[in-house]
């Protein structure tokens, strides 16, 4: 998506660790605007599937999943990250190891608010490794849902998660898809 793309240049920075900053219109302060578009287009992306639910992760995915879900005219569910390991037979539950973090959380979902029948669009801001991607799916798969499919806003695609996901069949589809970045460039996968 050029205005997302234009707006990475301007704005992203590149941390060491190969970290994209983009906490000036998506991960601190979020730009409506580039919101609203970006959910428009995931909208127009997915319009011949009939999803019934979205779901993201806590904390930064909730902007641009919850935008899109206004645009769908679906319910948005956020996975949490429960600290404690005493999960409860309420939930569905996955550990999710976080490569940028260095940590493994357990992720929960009230078995509430998804349902076997759900056809589930999975919605995050970053792509990096698939950890985040894997889990959520597995707990739509605990649930009896099917998943459509994944949006993302930034798909780094010098890590591997989006291409072991796209083998293993998943449809993925990212606004923007960065081939590379160092300190003073960045360059997009051409499509
Ligand atoms: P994965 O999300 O694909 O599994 O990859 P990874 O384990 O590397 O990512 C862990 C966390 O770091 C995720 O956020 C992910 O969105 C975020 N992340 C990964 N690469 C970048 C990056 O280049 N820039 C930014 N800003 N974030 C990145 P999270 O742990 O789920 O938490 P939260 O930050 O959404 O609260």
């Amino acid at each position: 998506m050029k205005k997302l793309e234009e707006r990475i240049l301007r704005d992203g920075v590149v941390k060491p660790g190969g970290i994209l900053k983009v906490d000036s219109f998506l991960n601190h302060q979020i730009d409506t605007q580039l919101c609203y578009d970006m959910a428009k287009e995931i909208c127009e992306l997915y319009k011949d599937e009939e999803i019934t639910k979205i779901l993201t992760i806590e904390a930064s995915g909730i902007s641009i999943a919850t935008m899109t879900g206004f645009v769908m005219g679906v319910p948005v569910v956020f996975a949490k990250k429960a600290m404690s390991k005493n999960i409860s037979d309420n939930v569905y539950a996955v550990e999710v190891y976080s490569f940028t973090k260095k940590a493994t959380k357990n992720v929960i979902v009230s078995k509430e608010y998804i349902n076997p029948g759900d056809k589930i669009l999975i919605v995050d801001d970053f792509l990096a490794m698939g950890s985040a991607l894997e889990g959520l799916s597995s707990i739509a798969e605990q649930a009896g849902a099917q998943v459509v499919g994944a949006a993302i806003v930034v798909e780094k695609a010098f890590q591997p998660g989006g291409e072991k996901l796209r083998a293993r069949g998943m449809r993925i589809e990212s606004l923007a898809r960065v081939a590379s970045m160092s300190d003073d460039s960045l360059t997009f996968v051409e499509e």
